[in-house]
Formats: C-alpha cells, sequence, structure tokens
C-alpha cells in the first residue's frame, strides 16, 4: 500500500558510530549499520550533491567513489565504509572545477544537471585509469548512468574531451568570488527564505538584494565563451546556470528540507478502481509515537479538485471514498523524520472494496462499461476535430491509397529526479518550494485546493531534475501544503521511484486509424484520420492532445481535403497528460508510415515523395491558416538529401552481402505549432538596472533544464544593446517574477524569448529617452556607470546618483507578449498558432533477422529553428528529443503493475543512442524573436516514425504496435513469411 518505505531505511535498528572520510575530511555519524549510504551523505552530511533517483540500483545517480570505485550509494550500507574513503561530486573540484567539470560546461553535457553529478563522479574513476578513453570504453564505464535530457551524445564528447580541457584549465586562473558574473543573486537557484530564521542571504520577495552576488564557492573563466555586447544570438556562451550543476551545489526539489520539517507518506490505492473507507485514524495515529497526523479528503479546506485545464478539472488531490486508478493518494501520514522512516503501513486502517475497471478505450466505450465519471457519458473525457474540403470524395477519385492502423503504449517521463518539495506557513502565506514545470498553475490549484487566495500562496520552484510535460500538473504541492496548514510546521515529501511513476502522467497511448490518398503525380490529395487517446482516470491534458492531434496529424504537407478526430477516452489506467508533443509524436508515426507505403505505391523516392507534398510558403493549413513565410519543412528535406542518397547506397551494400541482419533507412517529418493551441498564451518579462550596474532579468520561465535561463537571457542582451555577463538572474518565485506561463510547448523560447526581446528593446528606449539621444545610439555599462555614445558625442550617466525603485532599479521595464491566435470553428477552422517549427529525421539501423534486434547506426537530424539562439543548447535538445524518440520506438512501455520502476521499465542507456549529425536550419519566423520558432517537442517527433519506416525498409514489414519490441518485430517478420 505505501511505496514510500524501502529497504534499508530502519531507523529503529541499533544505531551503530560508523567512522570514514569524505572527500578528504574525516567524518564519523551514528546510524543504523544497514543506512543507506546516500542517505548518510544527504541527510546526516548534507552533501546533497549525491542524488537519488530509484534507491534500487538502476539509475546512478547516487554514484559516489568508495576507494577510488564507483558505487551506486543507495546500495551501499553504511557500515560497509567505515575507514574508507568516499568521493561525492562536491569532492571532484579542488579549488577549481576540475577539466571533466569544465569539459561538461564547455559541451553542454548537463541539461537538468540531475544525473550530472553521479556522471562525472562515474567518469572521474575512469579517467582516472585511463585518461584517453574511446567512445566505447566512456559508454562502458558510464553504462549505469541514465540521462533523461541529453542523449549522451554531449556526455560522450565531454568525457572524451576532458584531457584538452584539463589543458586549458591550466591556464586560466579561476575567478575571485567577486567575479563579473553570478546568475542568481539571492543565493543558489530553489533556496527559498527559511522558514524559521530567514537569512539576509535568502532575501527573495523581500524587494531587497539587488545588487548582492553570492559565490558559488568555485569559479569558472566562464568569460571565455562569452559574446560580445550585442553578439549573443547566435552564440553559444556556457549556459548562465550551469556552474551549479557540476559542482554539486544545484538545489533540486529533496535538496533543501529544512531540518524540523515534518515528512510525509502517502497512502495510495493498491487497485485500479476500489471504493475505500477508513477505521480509527486516531487511535492508529496516537499508537504511533513520532507520527503527528493523519490526513483525509474530510480535511481539505478548500475544493478538493484540480486540473490543468479549468473546465475539466476532475481531481481530488486525495480520493473521496472512491479511488479510480492505482496508485491515487487517499490519504496523508505526517510525522519525525525518524518515525516515518521506520513506519509500518499493513496495519493502516483502510478498509477496501474493488470495483470493476476498464483499462483500454475499447472497453471504456463498450455499452455498458462502468463509467468512470458518471457526468461524462461512455467515458468520453473530449474531443477535437478538424474537417476541410470533402475527405471522402478525394480518396474516392485518389489515384493510390493506403489505409492502416497503429497502437502506441504509455510512455513514462521517466525523468530522474522524481517530485519532491517542502511547504511552510510564513505568516498566513502558504509557501511550497518544489521541482516544477508551471509555478504559477501550481499556485492556483494549490491555492483552490487549500481554500487560500492566490495571493497567500507562494510557490518557489526548485531546480527541476526533467520534466518533459508530467511536471506541468501539480503533484505533492497540495499535500505538503495541506500538512503545513494543519500543523503548523515545514512539512517535506520526496516521492519514491515507484509511486512517482505510478500516480503521476504519461504519454498517452493511441490506437489510430488513417487513409492518405494521392493523385497519379504524387501529389496527396486527401486524408482521413482518428485517434482514441487513453486519457487515463482524470483529464489532466488529455483535452489539449485530443484537439491538438486533428490540427497535426496532416504532418506539415498540404493535404487539401481533410477531416481528422481525435478523442480522449477515460479508462482507469495511468493518468495520461503532457508528455512533449502532446499526441502529435503519436499521430506522425501514423502519417509517416501511410506515407512511405503511398510512394511505395507510386514507385517514388521517399524523401522526394514528402519533398513534393511539404508546404510552402503561402500554403494554407489544414486548419485553412495561410502561412505567408518562414516554413522551413522543404529546406530542412532538402538538407538530407545528400545523407539520405548516401545512407541509401550504404544499406544497398550492406544488404548484398549480409543474410542474417538487414539495414534500413527511414526517413519522416515534423511540424509543431509553438504554443497553446488557440488560447491565450502571455509571458511577461521584467529587465531592469540597479544603481551599481547590473543588468537584472526577472525570468520567471522555468528552465527544466532546456536552457531558458540562457536562451531568453541572450535574447534580452541583444534587444538591449548590452552584454551577457552584465545579467543577473531572478529565477522564478510567483512573489518576484512575473508569470511567464508554463514550460511547455515549445513556448519559452518563442513566447518568453518575445517578451524579453520587447522588454530589453523597451528599456534600451526608457534609458536613450532618458539620454534624449536617438536610437541609433550605443549603450555600454562601466561599472556603475552607463556611457551613451552617439557619433562622436558620448554621455556618461552615474547609476549609483539615480533614485532606485523598490526593487533596487534605476532604470525599469516589463513587457508581456501574447501569440497572435485565432479560435478554431466548429470545423476546427482557423489560426491555432502563430508560429510553427519544422524538422525530419533520417534514421539509419539494422536488424537482426533471427533476434528481432535493432542497431541503430545513426540519426540525421534537420530542424528549422528560425534562429538559433544558442546552438550548441539546439543541438542538446534534437539529441534529447532524438533519445526519448528512440525509447518510444523501441523499448519504452509502461504497464500498470508491471514496470513501475526503472528496472523494468527501460529507457534509453548510453549505449542505446547512435551518433546524431544535426543540421540548423534558420528559417526566420517574422513573429519568433530574432526570427526564432520552438524547438522541445519537435526533435522528438520524427524519430519513432523514421525508425519505423527504416525497420520496414530492412525488413518490408511495418510494426504497427509501438513500441517495436524484438519480439512484435520478429512476430511480424514470421507472419509476412507465413503469407508467402
Ligand atoms: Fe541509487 Fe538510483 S538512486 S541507483
Ligand atoms: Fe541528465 Fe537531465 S541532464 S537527466
Amino acid at each position: 500500500m505505501n511505496m514510500a518505505q524501502s529497504g534499508m531505511a530502519q531507523s529503529g535498528m541499533e544505531r551503530a558510530d560508523i567512522a570514514f572520510e569524505v572527500n578528504g575530511a574525516a567524518v564519523s555519524v551514528s546510524v543504523p549499520p544497514v543506512r543507506r549510504l546516500s542517505q548518510v551523505l544527504r541527510d546526516e552530511l548534507r552533501l546533497t550533491g549525491t542524488k537519488v533517483g530509484c534507491d534500487a540500483g538502476d539509475c546512478g545517480a547516487c554514484t559516489v567513489l568508495v576507494d577510488g570505485n564507483p558505487v551506486c550509494a543507495c546500495l551501499v550500507p553504511a557500515a560497509s565504509v567505515t575507514g574508507a574513503c568516499v568521493t561525492t561530486v562536491e569532492g571532484l573540484a579542488n579549488g577549481r572545477l576540475s577539466a571533466l567539470q569544465t569539459s561538461f560546461l564547455e559541451h553542454g553535457a548537463a541539461q537538468c544537471g540531475i544525473c550530472t553529478p553521479g556522471l562525472l563522479v562515474a567518469a572521474t574513476a575512469l579517467l582516472e585509469r585511463n585518461p584517453t578513453p574511446s567512445e566505447a570504453e566512456t559508454q562502458d564505464a558510464l553504462g549505469g548512468v541514465l540521462c533523461r535530457c541529453t542523449g549522451y551524445r554531449k556526455i560522450i564528447a565531454a568525457v572524451m574531451d576532458a584531457a584538452r580541457c584539463e589543458s586549458s584549465t591550466d591556464g586560466a586562473a579561476p575567478h575571485p568570488p567577486t567575479g563579473t558574473f553570478s546568475p542568481y543573486s539571492d543565493g543558489e537557484k530553489g533556496e527559498a527564505p527559511a522558514p524559521a530564521t530567514p537569512s539576509p542571504r535568502f532575501s527573495r520577495g523581500e524587494g531587497k538584494g539587488e545588487g548582492q552576488r553570492q559565490p558559488h564557492g568555485l569559479y569558472l573563466d566562464l568569460d571565455r565563451r562569452m559574446p560580445i555586447s550585442g553578439h549573443a544570438v547566435g552564440a553559444s556562451p556556457i549556459r548562465l546556470d550551469g556552474l551549479p550543476k557540476v559542482n554539486g551545489t544545484e538545489k533540486f526539489g529533496g535538496d533543501s528540507f529544512p531540518a524540523d520539517a515534518l515528512s510525509v507518506l502517502v497512502v495510495r490505492s493498491p487497485h485500479y478502481h476500489a471504493g475505500f473507507s477508513f477505521g480509527d485514524l486516531d487511535a492508529w495515529t496516537s499508537a504511533r509515537p513520532g507520527i503527528v497526523g493523519v490526513f483525509t479528503a474530510a480535511d481539505i479546506p478548500g475544493k478538493n479538485c484540480f486540473g490543468v485545464i479549468g473546465p475539466f478539472a476532475d481531481q481530488p488531490a486525495l480520493a473521496e471514498g472512491t479511488a479510480r486508478l492505482r496508485g491515487e493518494a487517499v490519504a496523508l501520514v505526517a510525522g519525525e523524520r525518524e518515525a516515518i522512516l521506520d513506519l509500518d503501513l499493513t496495519d493502516f486502517p483502510i478498509a477496501w472494496t474493488e470495483l470493476p475497471h476498464v483499462l483500454q478505450p475499447h472497453e471504456a466505450k463498450a455499452e455498458g462499461a462502468e463509467l468512470i465519471h458518471s457526468h461524462r457519458p461512455a467515458n468520453l473525457l473530449t474531443s477535437g476535430y478538424v474537417e476541410r474540403g470533402d475527405p471522402e470524395g478525394a480518396l474516392a477519385r485518389a489515384a493510390v491509397t493506403a489505409s492502416g492502423s497503429i497502437e502506441t503504449s504509455f510512455v513514462e517521463h521517466a525523468y530522474i529526479e522524481p517530485e519532491a518539495g517542502y511547504a511552510y506557513m510564513d505568516g498566513d502565506t502558504l509557501v511550497v518550494v518544489a521541482c516544477t514545470q508551471a509555478p504559477y498553475m501550481d499556485r492556483d490549484d494549490t491555492a483552490k485546493v487549500l481554500g487560500l487566495p492566490v495571493d497567500k500562496v507562494r510557490i518557489v520552484p526548485t531546480a527541476t531534475g526533467g520534466g518533459f510535460g508530467s511536471k506541468l500538473d501539480v503533484s505533492l504541492q497540495p499535500l505538503i501544503g495541506l500538512v503545513a496548514m494543519k500543523t503548523g510546521r515545514p512539512a517535506a515529501l520526496a516521492y519514491t521511484r515507484n509511486e512517482s511513476m505510478m500516480s503521476t502522467t504519461k504519454r498517452h497511448p493511441a490506437e489510430m486509424k488513417a487513409t492518405i490518398g494521392a493523385d497519379a503525380e504524387g501529389r496527396i490529395t486527401g486524408m482521413v484520420f482518428e485517434g482514441d487517446f487513453n486519457t487515463g482516470a482524470y483529464a489532466s491534458w488529455g483535452p489539449t492532445v485530443a484537439n491538438r492531434v486533428p490540427v497535426h496529424a496532416s504532418g506539415p504537407y498540404a493535404t487539401p481535403n481533410y477531416r481528422a478526430t481525435g478523442y480522449a477516452i477515460h479508462t482507469n489506467g495511468p493518468i495520461a497528460g503532457a508528455f512533449r508533443g502532446f499526441g502529435v509524436p503519436q499521430a506522425t508515426i501514423m502519417q509517416e508510415t501511410l506515407y512511405d507505403e503511398l510512394a511505395g505505391k507510386l514507385g517514388m523516392d521517399r524523401l522526394d515523395f514528402r519533398l513534393k507534398n511539404c508546404l510552402r510558403d503561402g500554403c494554407e493549413t489544414v486548419t485553412g491558416q495561410r502561412l505567408d513565410s518562414g516554413v522551413g519543412i522543404g529546406e530542412c528535406l532538402e538538407q538530407l538529401q545528400p545523407h539520405w542518397a548516401r545512407a541509401l547506397a550504404e544499406a544497398e551494400v550492406f544488404n548484398a552481402t549480409n543474410t542474417a541482419s538487414k539495414r534500413g533507412v527511414g526517413v519522416a517529418s515534423c511540424w509543431y505549432g509553438c504554443g497553446n493551441t488557440s488560447l491565450p498564451n502571455p509571458s511577461t518579462i521584467k529587465v531592469g538596472i540597479s544603481a551599481s550596474g547590473d543588468v537584472v532579468l526577472h525570468q520567471g520561465a522555468v528552465d527544466i533544464g532546456q536552457g531558458s535561463n540562457t536562451v531568453i537571457t541572450q535574447i534580452c542582451a541583444d534587444a538591449l544593446g548590452l552584454p551577457l555577463e552584465r545579467f543577473r538572474l531572478k529565477s522564478a518565485d510567483t512573489a518576484i517574477t512575473p508569470d511567464a506561463g508554463k514550460t511547455s510547448a515549445s513556448r519559452q523560447t518563442f513566447v518568453t524569448g518575445k517578451a524579453a526581446e520587447k522588454a530589453g528593446r523597451a528599456l534600451r528606449e526608457k534609458i536613450l529617452r532618458y539620454a534624449n539621444v536617438s536610437g541609433e545610439a550605443t549603450i555600454a555599462l562601466d561599472g556603475a556607470n552607463l556611457s551613451i555614445r552617439e557619433g562622436d558625442a558620448a554621455r556618461r550617466i552615474d547609476l549609483s546618483e539615480l533614485e532606485a525603485n523598490a526593487d533596487g532599479l534605476v532604470f525599469v521595464a516589463e513587457e508581456t507578449y501574447d501569440p497572435p491566435t485565432l479560435p478554431l470553428d466548429a470545423k476546427g477552422q482557423g489560426k491555432p498558432y502563430a508560429v510553427y517549427g519544422y524538422g525530419a529525421q533520417i534514421a539509419e539501423l539494422e536488424v537482426d533477422l533471427k533476434l528481432g534486434t535493432i542497431k541503430l547506426i545513426k540519426i540525421t537530424a534537420a530542424h528549422d529553428v528560425g534562429k538559433a539562439i544558442n546552438p550548441v543548447l539546439v543541438e542538446g535538445q534534437i539529441e534529447g528529443g532524438i533519445a526519448q524518440g528512440i525509447g518510444m520506438a523501441l523499448m519504452e512501455e509502461y504497464i500498470p503493475g508491471r514496470t513501475e520502476n526503472l528496472h523494468d521499465y527501460l529507457i534509453p542507456t548510453i549505449g542505446d543512442v547512435p551518433p546524431v549529425e544535426h543540421i540548423l536550419v534558420e528559417v526566420p519566423d517574422p513573429e519568433g524573436p530574432f526570427g526564432a520558432k520552438g524547438l522541445g517537442e519537435h526533435v522528438l517527433i520524427p524519430t519513432a516514425p523514421a525508425i519505423l519506416n527504416a525497420i520496414r525498409h530492412a525488413t518490408g514489414v511495418l510494426v504497427t504496435k509501438v513500441p517495436a519490441t524484438p519480439s512484435r518485430i520478429l512476430a511480424a517478420i514470421r507472419e509476412k513469411e507465413a503469407r508467402r
């Protein structure tokens, strides 16, 4: 029932004094001998650089060195390190960053950074014995550490290149603690006012602290890659928030729990669908020393219902009498940390009555099926629809048609950081410090559940160790908030891997069918698409998926006659929500595999067929939106042509001489509308200059690893005309930063970036107006002096003499940008997005015909990003998206009750991602900041269909249930052989 307790956490056992060395210093702790070393490091020694992603030896995030050897600290009993030397990430630098840490920064090998300590430690052990490892040796050494963001390629490059970085850092003196750049002004990211005794260091939200700098302790020569003023856009400076990710000081959701916080356990449903009632909770509580209280839905003071899309909100924070999915929260137990560690919930007073359940959409839709929500007939959450022209007539008249059906599976986000955070009362304000992608949405939902005005809830995002869509929904925020409100004590909770996987959202499984027709010249004439998307027990982002899919199911191709319908169907499965692409990756598999079939029937080259049909400037989309400019799919496909020809030629040679394996080459495209679908979608950015000459950027867009902290600052810097190194970030905090919206739907570079561009330009205008000069003047900062030059004339403004506002700013501008969209009508016609991004990928692979296994050879990816604001970060997004696409295509299948951990649920490891060649296409969009388009979702979309098309090219069979596991590939091959 309770998933939060695990093997070695036995605080009730007798304690032992254990002495060992950590990072060169002697330490002694008094803990039970079998206490996990990871817990000892984090909880007793406060060395939170060692991360915990699974507590089961599956993720490697907890990797430390014991006497020089890498081990998973979560599997090591504390007693076994008696007398040993332990090295954690905090011990890798010795006054200056190690060459490896520097190399990670230079290569952009850390995105969210939650895996980075484990990787750095494991790679350090490798480099100790082999300073110049090969790619294979690097992959072997790091094979036990998972990364969900990067796609590993930059990690491999960073490790192999560390020796070079050593020589380059040898000559560079570390910056002194008064270095010119500090991305966080008020302490390290994720730290908030301490609940008991606020210190000046943590002064966010109090209007103080401008101009203060907090050294991280270790300094890198960050200026080495700093672009000169006016040239930040298009450069690849080291990510501005990179340093704490490599030196172990980054604070994620579980890294800064107050010492006096109560621990919270969540009691969850073991059933897919069940009624329940509680016994004597008071008696159970009072019989257990250290347990402070049990809280149920009856304790919730507000509306026990949340959801990301208001009209569809249907999810209780704590279930009331009925649980609708396995893992649903039904009660909270709060207590002292040691009491909770020891707690046995097997006799928790709850009685369950199992109810009939449905897990598949076809079961849920069947007549007489159990209704999951009584007010939603036939278990239909909602549907989306787009119709244009006469699709049936066009298909009837088509020279060739292709029809098919595809099923996909639940896909788990599998970020390495399970949900974690703490809450406390600051006077009458509830403060929640937790990982998230959407602080303002968290605030609104938490306030609603807890019956508080929104201005009495403050969300302080910590660093977020991956999100990919799932951390858009609230998870633990109202739960720890409830405990903090009820007890007056800080309340802390870190989900176990198991409860994270059971209770948070997944990618929607889809059951899709479609028919596409073309004329004899190979032009698409019509398409009909229908898809059921299993949205699980609660709405989450189901409406978004149902609406976004019909808009995108045509792919980036001119389709004059079209009908597409997407249904979001409730089941008792996991809640399906946002996951990189909002249903578009699934629909693209359907469309792109049919495109290959059509090309085959027409006798056309598959890439040529796509080029013939792709959208161009001046085309109309299936929603009737005219795309006047900025359509880059044609250029993406053209850029792939030489790679396509080479890959096909190599496959032909390979296949002529190999019988056991066959090589295949596949291609697929993507397009994706950036931001919300036909809904308001604003971001607001504030930027100012302090009396001491710092440019202070209030940047409320949560950087979950994708790089928005850096990219948005680059945009603002060039719009303002001041150098990047003068910027300091005020990171997201609902009490301080204006709302920059959620980090999703590939909107931050475009929408928040545009707001940053506007704010930068507005600030520049204010300064120039103050100086009474024209817009052609240049501005520069020299300490606390602002110099303005126009032709031969120069003017100097001593900023310290100007009056500062409450934020300590002497010049300030705040701007909002909301993309211009139009609603969709009943036939789905309208302008759903202001900007689209495009891309296409080629997959090369070999299929073992006896085993059904796949060996990926190479992915070539061409993506039109409008303008690559930071090319290294763009490459990182492409590689990370491809890795997730590989997982979706070949291995990832979340099955409730069976794959609720990272041992049984497989995600790509460092050995699973082949070399990636990226081609950055820059077809500027007039709406985007400096022409930029979004990127985050796009990069995953073409990968799975390109792989499936490559498998078919190699074997002649299409696998119609994704992932294409070896058994499914073999079954398809055998079926084909049986038909011969
Ligand atoms: Fe130790 Fe995952 S936390 S391997
Ligand atoms: Fe590796 Fe995020 S950077 S998990």
